[in-house]
Protein backbone atom coordinates (compact mmCIF):
# COMPACT_ATOMS: atom_id res chain seq x y z
CA UNK A 1 0.00 0.00 0.00
CA UNK A 2 1.09 3.38 -1.06
CA UNK A 3 1.07 5.85 1.62
CA UNK A 4 1.12 9.68 1.34
CA UNK A 5 3.51 11.51 2.68
CA UNK A 6 0.56 13.83 4.86
CA UNK A 7 -1.13 11.13 5.65
CA UNK A 8 -1.39 11.20 9.59
CA UNK A 9 -0.19 8.99 12.62
CA UNK A 10 -3.98 8.36 15.09
CA UNK A 11 -3.87 8.40 18.84
CA UNK A 12 -6.97 7.53 20.57
CA UNK A 13 -7.90 7.99 24.31
CA UNK A 14 -10.41 9.05 26.81
CA UNK A 15 -9.11 12.24 27.52
CA UNK A 16 -5.54 13.60 27.43
CA UNK A 17 -3.69 10.45 29.25
CA UNK A 18 -2.71 9.28 25.45
CA UNK A 19 -0.47 12.80 25.28
CA UNK A 20 2.02 10.89 27.19
CA UNK A 21 2.31 8.03 24.57
CA UNK A 22 2.04 11.27 21.82
CA UNK A 23 5.10 13.02 22.89
CA UNK A 24 7.68 10.01 22.96
CA UNK A 25 6.38 9.34 19.04
CA UNK A 26 6.60 12.75 18.43
CA UNK A 27 10.08 13.22 19.54
CA UNK A 28 11.25 9.94 17.46
CA UNK A 29 9.09 11.04 14.61
CA UNK A 30 9.13 15.39 14.44
CA UNK A 31 7.67 15.75 10.63
CA UNK A 32 4.68 13.03 11.45
CA UNK A 33 1.21 14.89 11.11
CA UNK A 34 -0.60 13.71 14.06
CA UNK A 35 -4.49 13.45 15.06
CA UNK A 36 -5.44 13.36 18.17
CA UNK A 37 -8.74 12.09 19.61
CA UNK A 38 -10.34 11.85 22.88
CA UNK A 39 -13.43 10.58 23.41
CA UNK A 40 -14.40 12.98 26.38
CA UNK A 41 -18.34 12.29 25.23
CA UNK A 42 -17.30 8.87 26.95
CA UNK A 43 -14.46 9.62 29.80
CA UNK A 44 -13.99 8.27 32.12
CA UNK A 45 -13.40 4.73 30.76
CA UNK A 46 -11.71 3.39 33.88
CA UNK A 47 -15.07 3.07 35.95
CA UNK A 48 -17.23 1.49 32.82
CA UNK A 49 -17.85 -2.00 32.09
CA UNK A 50 -16.12 -4.17 29.60
CA UNK A 51 -18.99 -4.50 27.00
CA UNK A 52 -19.26 -0.87 26.87
CA UNK A 53 -15.84 -0.20 25.87
CA UNK A 54 -15.93 -3.01 24.11
CA UNK A 55 -18.90 -1.76 22.23
CA UNK A 56 -17.79 2.18 21.81
CA UNK A 57 -13.65 2.23 20.75
CA UNK A 58 -14.47 -0.18 17.61
CA UNK A 59 -17.27 1.79 16.89
CA UNK A 60 -15.30 5.92 17.47
CA UNK A 61 -11.98 4.40 15.94
CA UNK A 62 -14.33 3.12 12.85
CA UNK A 63 -15.26 6.79 12.19
CA UNK A 64 -11.99 8.62 13.04
CA UNK A 65 -10.14 6.49 10.75
CA UNK A 66 -13.24 7.23 8.02
CA UNK A 67 -12.65 11.37 8.70
CA UNK A 68 -9.09 11.59 8.87
CA UNK A 69 -7.30 8.17 6.74
CA UNK A 70 -4.19 7.93 8.75
CA UNK A 71 -2.09 5.65 8.08
CA UNK A 72 -1.81 4.12 11.91
CA UNK A 73 -4.20 4.05 14.57
CA UNK A 74 -2.12 4.26 17.90
CA UNK A 75 -4.65 2.91 21.08
CA UNK A 76 -3.24 5.31 23.63
CA UNK A 77 -4.86 3.50 26.65
CA UNK A 78 -4.25 0.47 28.62
CA UNK A 79 -8.49 0.39 29.81
CA UNK A 80 -9.50 0.63 25.86
CA UNK A 81 -6.11 -1.70 24.78
CA UNK A 82 -6.49 -4.56 27.68
CA UNK A 83 -10.26 -4.98 26.48
CA UNK A 84 -10.91 -3.69 23.16
CA UNK A 85 -7.95 -4.20 20.94
CA UNK A 86 -8.76 -7.41 19.38
CA UNK A 87 -12.35 -6.03 18.07
CA UNK A 88 -10.69 -2.43 16.89
CA UNK A 89 -7.85 -4.96 14.99
CA UNK A 90 -10.99 -6.76 13.29
CA UNK A 91 -12.59 -3.39 12.37
CA UNK A 92 -9.68 -1.49 10.46
CA UNK A 93 -7.74 -2.10 7.36
CA UNK A 94 -4.79 -0.42 9.37
CA UNK A 95 -1.83 -1.33 11.69
CA UNK A 96 -3.17 -1.03 15.34
CA UNK A 97 -0.81 -0.21 18.39
CA UNK A 98 -1.97 -1.06 21.52
CA UNK A 99 -0.96 0.23 25.04
CA UNK A 100 -0.47 -2.59 27.38
CA UNK A 101 0.97 -2.30 30.88
CA UNK A 102 4.62 -2.21 30.94
CA UNK A 103 5.22 -5.33 33.38
CA UNK A 104 8.13 -7.27 31.92
CA UNK A 105 10.09 -3.64 32.32
CA UNK A 106 9.00 -4.24 35.97
CA UNK A 107 9.76 -7.05 36.51
CA UNK A 108 13.39 -7.16 35.04
CA UNK A 109 14.11 -3.73 36.89
CA UNK A 110 12.56 -5.00 40.55
CA UNK A 111 14.80 -5.87 42.93
CA UNK A 112 12.94 -6.18 45.84
CA UNK A 113 10.82 -8.72 43.89
CA UNK A 114 7.48 -6.42 44.49
CA UNK A 115 6.17 -4.20 42.61
CA UNK A 116 3.16 -2.36 41.87
CA UNK A 117 0.38 -1.77 38.85
CA UNK A 118 -1.23 0.99 39.42
CA UNK A 119 -4.11 1.72 36.42
CA UNK A 120 -7.54 1.93 35.92
CA UNK A 121 -10.08 0.20 37.95
CA UNK A 122 -11.06 -1.62 34.50
CA UNK A 123 -7.13 -2.19 33.69
CA UNK A 124 -6.92 -3.87 36.54
CA UNK A 125 -8.98 -6.54 37.09
CA UNK A 126 -8.44 -7.66 33.40
CA UNK A 127 -7.12 -11.59 32.61
CA UNK A 128 -4.43 -9.78 30.15
CA UNK A 129 -2.71 -8.26 33.27
CA UNK A 130 -3.10 -11.77 34.92
CA UNK A 131 -1.27 -13.04 31.54
CA UNK A 132 1.53 -10.62 31.93
CA UNK A 133 1.93 -10.46 35.97
CA UNK A 134 2.28 -15.03 35.46
CA UNK A 135 4.57 -14.53 32.19
CA UNK A 136 6.67 -12.00 33.25
CA UNK A 137 6.89 -11.64 36.87
CA UNK A 138 6.14 -15.42 38.48
CA UNK A 139 8.67 -14.92 40.60
CA UNK A 140 7.40 -11.47 41.88
CA UNK A 141 4.47 -10.43 44.00
CA UNK A 142 2.42 -8.43 41.90
CA UNK A 143 0.24 -5.95 43.85
CA UNK A 144 -2.64 -3.90 41.63
CA UNK A 145 -4.57 -0.85 42.54
CA UNK A 146 -6.80 1.35 40.19
CA UNK A 147 -7.65 5.22 40.91
CA UNK A 148 -10.08 7.07 39.12
CA UNK A 149 -9.19 10.01 41.48
CA UNK A 150 -5.37 10.27 39.79
CA UNK A 151 -7.32 10.16 36.11
CA UNK A 152 -8.82 12.84 37.10
CA UNK A 153 -6.09 14.34 38.75
CA UNK A 154 -3.95 14.53 35.40
CA UNK A 155 -7.27 16.06 33.48
CA UNK A 156 -6.82 18.77 36.24
CA UNK A 157 -3.57 19.28 35.84
CA UNK A 158 -3.76 19.74 31.96
CA UNK A 159 -6.43 22.26 32.29
CA UNK A 160 -4.43 24.49 34.78
CA UNK A 161 -6.10 23.69 38.00
CA UNK A 162 -4.49 23.66 41.22
CA UNK A 163 -4.13 20.09 42.52
CA UNK A 164 -4.94 18.18 45.90
CA UNK A 165 -1.58 16.66 46.71
CA UNK A 166 -3.73 13.51 48.91
CA UNK A 167 -4.30 12.35 45.83
CA UNK A 168 -1.33 11.18 44.47
CA UNK A 169 -0.89 9.84 48.00
CA UNK A 170 -3.83 7.91 48.74
CA UNK A 171 -3.37 5.83 44.80
CA UNK A 172 0.37 5.21 46.02
CA UNK A 173 -1.34 4.10 49.67
CA UNK A 174 -3.32 1.89 47.32
CA UNK A 175 -0.58 -0.29 46.51
CA UNK A 176 1.89 0.06 49.48
CA UNK A 177 -0.56 -0.65 52.02
CA UNK A 178 -1.36 -3.91 50.91
CA UNK A 179 0.19 -7.29 52.53
CA UNK A 180 4.09 -7.09 50.64
CA UNK A 181 4.03 -3.40 49.64
CA UNK A 182 6.27 -1.86 52.20
CA UNK A 183 9.20 -3.91 50.15
CA UNK A 184 7.80 -2.28 46.22
CA UNK A 185 10.49 -0.27 44.49
CA UNK A 186 9.23 -0.21 40.80
CA UNK A 187 5.55 1.17 39.75
CA UNK A 188 4.21 0.30 36.69
CA UNK A 189 2.30 3.53 35.13
CA UNK A 190 -0.41 1.24 33.70
CA UNK A 191 -2.73 3.95 32.86
CA UNK A 192 -1.40 6.46 29.89
CA UNK A 193 -3.02 9.46 32.24
CA UNK A 194 -0.60 8.51 34.89
CA UNK A 195 3.00 9.74 33.32
CA UNK A 196 1.10 13.40 33.33
CA UNK A 197 1.12 13.75 37.14
CA UNK A 198 4.44 11.01 37.63
CA UNK A 199 5.67 14.20 39.48
CA UNK A 200 3.25 14.34 41.61
CA UNK A 201 3.47 11.12 42.27
CA UNK A 202 7.17 11.13 42.96
CA UNK A 203 7.01 13.67 45.47
CA UNK A 204 3.98 11.77 47.43
CA UNK A 205 5.46 8.51 47.55
CA UNK A 206 6.99 7.91 51.21
CA UNK A 207 10.42 6.05 49.68
CA UNK A 208 12.27 5.81 46.37
CA UNK A 209 10.28 4.16 43.49
CA UNK A 210 10.95 3.59 39.96
CA UNK A 211 8.01 4.18 37.81
CA UNK A 212 8.12 2.30 34.12
CA UNK A 213 5.78 3.09 31.38
CA UNK A 214 5.13 2.15 27.81
CA UNK A 215 5.76 5.52 25.90
CA UNK A 216 9.14 4.62 24.47
CA UNK A 217 8.03 1.43 23.61
CA UNK A 218 5.34 2.49 21.51
CA UNK A 219 7.27 5.08 19.89
CA UNK A 220 9.36 2.28 18.78
CA UNK A 221 6.39 0.54 17.74
CA UNK A 222 5.42 3.49 15.56
CA UNK A 223 9.41 3.44 13.97
CA UNK A 224 9.57 0.30 13.20
CA UNK A 225 6.05 -0.12 11.61
CA UNK A 226 6.35 3.10 9.69
CA UNK A 227 10.01 2.26 8.28
CA UNK A 228 10.39 3.51 4.39
CA UNK A 229 7.29 5.18 4.36
CA UNK A 230 7.62 9.13 3.23
CA UNK A 231 6.79 11.55 5.66
CA UNK A 232 6.53 15.93 4.76
CA UNK A 233 9.73 17.79 4.76
CA UNK A 234 8.37 20.11 8.00
CA UNK A 235 6.19 19.38 10.91
CA UNK A 236 2.69 20.00 10.50
CA UNK A 237 0.41 21.72 13.17
CA UNK A 238 -1.24 18.71 15.03
CA UNK A 239 -5.00 18.57 15.50
CA UNK A 240 -7.23 17.40 18.81
CA UNK A 241 -10.63 16.31 18.15
CA UNK A 242 -12.90 15.58 20.93
CA UNK A 243 -16.40 13.54 21.00
CA UNK A 244 -17.83 16.57 22.84
CA UNK A 245 -16.45 20.05 23.02
CA UNK A 246 -17.12 21.96 26.40
CA UNK A 247 -15.82 24.37 28.52
CA UNK A 248 -13.44 22.04 30.24
CA UNK A 249 -12.24 21.10 26.73
CA UNK A 250 -11.37 25.00 25.61
CA UNK A 251 -9.50 24.94 29.10
CA UNK A 252 -6.92 22.37 27.53
CA UNK A 253 -5.75 24.66 24.44
CA UNK A 254 -2.69 25.68 25.77
CA UNK A 255 -1.53 22.35 26.87
CA UNK A 256 -2.52 21.13 24.00
CA UNK A 257 -0.63 23.63 21.88
CA UNK A 258 2.24 22.87 24.13
CA UNK A 259 1.66 19.02 22.20
CA UNK A 260 1.77 20.64 19.04
CA UNK A 261 -2.01 20.53 19.03
CA UNK A 262 -2.84 23.85 17.27
CA UNK A 263 -6.22 23.28 16.36
CA UNK A 264 -9.88 21.26 17.95
CA UNK A 265 -12.14 19.21 16.28
CA UNK A 266 -15.53 17.85 17.44
CA UNK A 267 -16.70 14.76 16.03
N1 LIG B 1 -6.05 6.86 29.87
C1 LIG B 1 -6.81 5.69 30.08
C2 LIG B 1 -5.96 4.47 30.35
O1 LIG B 1 -4.84 4.41 29.93
C3 LIG B 1 -8.14 5.71 30.75
C4 LIG B 1 -8.53 6.75 31.74
C5 LIG B 1 -10.03 6.74 31.97
O2 LIG B 1 -10.75 7.20 31.07
O3 LIG B 1 -10.48 6.22 33.00
O4 LIG B 1 -6.41 3.52 30.94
Amino acid sequence: MTVAPDAPILFFDSGVGGLSILAPARAALPTAPVIYAADSAGFPYGTKSEAEIAARVPALLGRLVERYRPRLAVIACNTASTIALPHVRAALDIPVVGTVPAIKTAATLSKSRVFGVLGTDATVRQPYVDRLAAEHGADCTVLRHGSAALVQLAEAKLRGEPLDPHIARDALAGLIDQPGGDKLDVVVLACTHFPLVQAELAAAAPHPINFVDGGEGIAHRIVHLTQGQPWPDAPAPGIAVFTRVDKGVEALRPALASYGLNRIDSL
